[in-house]
């Protein structure tokens, strides 16, 4: 119960040191949010969106699954993606894998059942559609790497293809998508320089005529 306990203490003290430092804080806060920015990223306690970028509670809208998929199919994701573009008009959406994903890697082996399974079966389709260029990598962590990449690469494109992200961009909204790798070993996550801010990278087949 020690760890519990002192959760609650550094909640005391966390809230007691802004207030500290503004009295209106909190005021501020409970009128409302109009984050610049939704994350998407990794349940990976090692990654923290808030934390990694600075970002004050506010900031960002956020939204984590294991190994940060964008799953047309998944209701919870979708309904962040919904609000997060039309009613909170975010300008940007990152997308950030992690180098270390460990469900990168249980898509990369023949081990895994259950639910994650059935999830980690998204990128198993990843690394399929991109076999030749990952099994020509010898060494077994910069494949792995190289998947991470590769799988965030593809929820951008996946970003793009849904209805949402299109009739944002049809609309004439500003919306960027990003692609992000943070490296666990570092604290530094780049961009993979595969952002999107329209639909003319997308393959013809999944563009809508809204
Ligand atoms: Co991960």
């Amino acid at each position: 119960m020690l760890y519990y306990k002192d959760i609650l203490r550094k909640n005391r003290e966390w809230a007691a040191s802004k207030l500290e430092k503004n009295p209106h804080y909190f005021d501020k806060m409970a009128k409302g949010q109009t984050p610049p920015l939704l994350w998407i990223g990794c349940a990976d306690s090692r990654v923290p969106s808030s934390e990694i970028i600075g970002a004050e509670p506010g900031e960002v809208f956020t939204h984590r699954n294991i190994a940060n998929m964008v799953i047309h199919t998944d209701i919870n994701m979708l309904s962040v993606l919904e609000y997060a573009v039309n009613a909170l008009k975010v300008r940007h959406i990152i997308v950030c894998g992690h180098y270390g994903c460990g469900g990168v890697k249980a898509a990369m082996g023949h081990s895994t059942v259950g639910f994650v399974g059935k999830w980690i079966r998204h990128i198993k389709d990843i690394y399929n559609k991109y076999k030749t260029e990952v099994d020509s990598i010898e060494d077994e962590n910069a494949r792995w790497n190289r998947l991470v990449e590769l799988n965030v690469q593809e929820q951008i494109v996946d970003l793009a293809k849904t209805s949402i992200v299109q009739s944002a961009w049809k609309n004439g909204q500003n919306l960027y998508l990003h692609g992000w790798v943070y490296d666990i070993k570092t604290g530094i996550a780049n961009d993979l320089e595969v952002s999107m801010e329209d639909a003319s990278k997308l393959d013809d087949i999944y563009k809508i005529h809204l």
